[in-house]
């Protein structure tokens, strides 16, 4: 598995495999992986010729100081793991090679995708990620790109992005990988006890009994009742809510089938958890 530290060694290497005709896959991470960041691995190592990871804890898309510094950083153990998983090449960069001095600043009209829910609760997080990924995509030119569902409003900003500026670049939307319990997996869950680890699968049984309300009551009243729940274990609720799943748009109504996606972070124990489950 090779391992690059700066774009322009990473870029070299991109010429020759394209100079080979390998299809690009390429899986942005943060590192401190775990099954989840794997999964996406492993779906990139089926689809494409050459599966491409980058660990990068990405300074502008924190809004909270405390959170960044206390960000888990576990270089030897990722590089290990993915060299099991089969990864061919891992980009670790500095901040520097990502944001060399006079790089533009991006700008995407987020609209709506930014006015709800981690948007207005993370300020400036979503334009930190825009930077980041638009960085990263400009270099790698991948061909699929591998994102995961826990982050749902990631994915739709992602899309946002590539939709403006990177047409050819296929986006592959996987599903959350959970504990057994239920809880989804997190780098920010190595920061709760084994206790709390046990409350969080609250979050998870609460969405599903949302969901298998469906239509069934108010949907109102289902999610008054579940942050009560939530309450009751000790998570305190930043935000549940239902949007319809295309627009990210809030509502208090059930949405055709197939279109609904109820949301929810959370704090346990100071760690700030999100999750969501589409229907
Ligand atoms: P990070 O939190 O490290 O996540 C990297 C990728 O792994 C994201 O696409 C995320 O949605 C996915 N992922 C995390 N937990 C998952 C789980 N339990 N199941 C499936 N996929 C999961 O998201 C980021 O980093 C950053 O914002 C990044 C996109 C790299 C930009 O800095």
């Amino acid at each position: 598995m090779f391992i690059f530290k700066t774009h322009t060694e990473l870029s070299a290497w991109l010429l020759t495999q394209k100079a080979l005709h390998k299809t690009i896959g390429f899986v942005p991470t943060m590192g401190a992986l775990h099954s989840g960041h794997i999964a996406l691995v492993l779906q990139s190592r089926k689809e494409n010729d050459i599966t491409l990871v980058s660990i990068f804890v990405n300074p502008k898309q924190f809004n909270n100081p405390i959170d960044f510094e206390k960000y888990p950083m576990t270089a030897d153990a990722d590089i290990a793991t993915l060299q099991q998983a089969g990864c061919d090449a891992v980009y670790m960069p500095q901040v520097e090679d990502i944001y060399p001095p006079h790089l533009p600043h991006v700008n995407l009209e987020l609209g709506m995708l930014n006015q709800v829910l981690e948007g207005p609760k993370r300020p400036g997080h979503f334009d930190g990620v825009v930077q980041v990924v638009h960085r990263f995509f400009s270099l790698i030119h991948p061909n699929k790109v591998y994102l995961g569902l826990k982050d749902f409003q990631q994915c739709k900003v992602i899309q946002a992005l590539t939709q403006q500026y990177f047409s050819s670049i296929q986006l592959v939307f996987c599903p959350t990988e959970r504990e057994a319990n239920g809880l989804a997996k997190s780098s920010r869950n190595m920061r709760l006890s084994k206790e709390a680890k046990h409350t969080a699968s609250a979050i998870y049984h609460i969405l599903q009994t949302i969901a298998a309300k469906y239509k069934k009551e108010n949907l109102s009243d289902v999610l008054a009742a579940s942050k009560l729940f939530l309450q009751t274990k000790n998570i305190t609720v930043e935000y549940l809510e239902c949007a319809n799943s295309d627009t990210l748009a809030l509502t208090t109504q059930w949405q055709e089938p197939g279109h609904n996606v109820v949301l929810l972070a959370g704090y346990l124990e100071n760690v700030r958890l999100i999750d969501n489950i589409q229907f």
